[in-house]
């Protein structure tokens, strides 16, 4: 295809990073902000583990070819890291020193919150900054999809699929402790999909999405007396999914307990096998939309906005909004803080929590129609 010239004269380069968490489609990110780039007659960057490479001048030249064959690859090929230096002033100063010598007018950075952190620092040196939601968790509040989570959870689903077929032989039931650190949607999700006996997530069980005045315990002894009954009339397998945010050793303790009531349970924790492979046709559909328009953006000397989507649209989103919607939701914003916010915001906030918690609490309770 012809290079188009890019409309905005002042744009010299663009940079791209992954920083925080890997997740699968994280290449595909990179390419589509390469490509999009290159294609608009726009130079690209590659830089190196993240922001760390950024403060260490650790930066390759990206053209269309160094992004072949990478979209259907898990991981990152620009590495990843969590950054400490790049927290505090002397470390960004250091990486918009680098910025200004390699000439880098914009950067697209790709990850999870505090990625995003991290790009709001170093628009406030003057860099336009877009970010890219990716994480396997989707915890970005702001956003309904983020990058990595479907690869994710196809390999949750596959993976409980095999521990199926050992406990229908051995009539067992599995504990299995997937990711998502505090949100638990790998859990709720993949739950229905396995068709799970249990689905144990932070949302339900302690931040007040579960069934009214029901305690941990309740919980626990309502699906530990729905799997007797499932039991007496002839079910011979369990499945319990229990995300990480319900606390360190929970599953592990929960195995025990259902030990403890008759079942022959086995633990099995997931961990970081979640996080690789290559992304599914969502995640590579989603990075090469989502990479495409935070280009787009930086073009249009926008900054602090990241791409998302709504209702399988992509929307731009105010990256300070994103972060107070992100903190209320997950009880780090406080109400001083909060109602320090404009009203629309206040007003943006409580309807987006509201409908996310409503969402959840519904598949919350197709999951317990399904595990009789
Ligand atoms: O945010 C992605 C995630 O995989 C979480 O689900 C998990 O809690 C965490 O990262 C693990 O972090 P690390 O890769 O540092 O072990």
């Amino acid at each position: 295809m012809k290079k188009i010239m890019a409309d905005k004269k002042n744009i010299r380069r663009i940079g791209v990073l992954t920083s925080g968490g890997d997740s699968p489609g994280m290449n595909a990110a990179v390419r589509a902000v390469t490509r999009s780039a290159v294609s608009r007659g726009i130079r690209v960057m590659g830089i190196l583990k993240g922001y760390r490479g950024l403060i260490d001048g650790e930066l390759v030249e990206y053209t269309e070819r160094s992004v072949s064959n990478i979209i259907n690859r898990g991981g990152t090929v620009l590495y990843s890291d969590r950054c400490d230096e790049f927290r505090y002033d002397p470390g960004i100063q250091k990486a918009a020193d680098t910025c200004a010598e390699f000439e880098i007018d914009g950067i697209v950075v790709i990850g999870g919150d505090g990625t995003f952190r991290g790009a709001m620092d170093l628009s406030r040196k003057g860099i336009l900054t877009a970010g890219i939601p990716a994480t396997i968790d989707n915890d970005i509040t702001a956003t309904d999809y983020c990058i990595g989570f479907d690869t994710a959870m196809n390999t949750v689903i596959d993976m409980v699929d095999r521990l199926r077929d050992t406990s229908e032989s051995h009539a067992r039931c599995s504990v299995v402790e997937v990711m998502g650190r505090d949100a638990g949607l790998i859990a709720l999700n993949c739950g229905i999909a396995v068709g799970a006996s249990g689905i144990m997530i932070k949302e339900i069980c302690h931040n007040g999405l579960g069934p009214d005045n029901c305690s941990l315990l309740d919980i626990e002894a309502e699906m530990i007396e729905g799997m007797r009954q499932s039991q007496v009339n002839g079910k011979r397998n369990f499945l319990i999914l229990a995300s990480e945010g319900m606390g360190d050793d929970y599953a592990e303790l929960l195995t025990k307990k259902l030990a403890g009531a008759g079942f022959d349970a086995r633990f099995a924790r997931l961990a970081h096998v979640q996080r690789g492979g290559a992304p599914t046709l969502r995640d590579r559909f989603a990075a090469t939309q989502l990479g495409d328009r935070a280009v787009e953006l930086i073009l249009e000397g926008k900054k602090n906005l990241i791409v998302g989507f709504k209702d399988d649209k992509v929307i731009d989103i105010d990256m300070e909004y994103a972060q107070n919607l992100d903190k209320r939701y997950k009880g780090k914003l406080s109400d001083e803080e909060f109602f320090k916010l404009g009203e629309a915001d206040q007003k943006n906030i409580n309807e987006h929590i509201a409908r996310k918690q409503a969402d959840i609490k519904k598949l919350y309770e197709i999951s317990r129609r399904m595990s009789i």
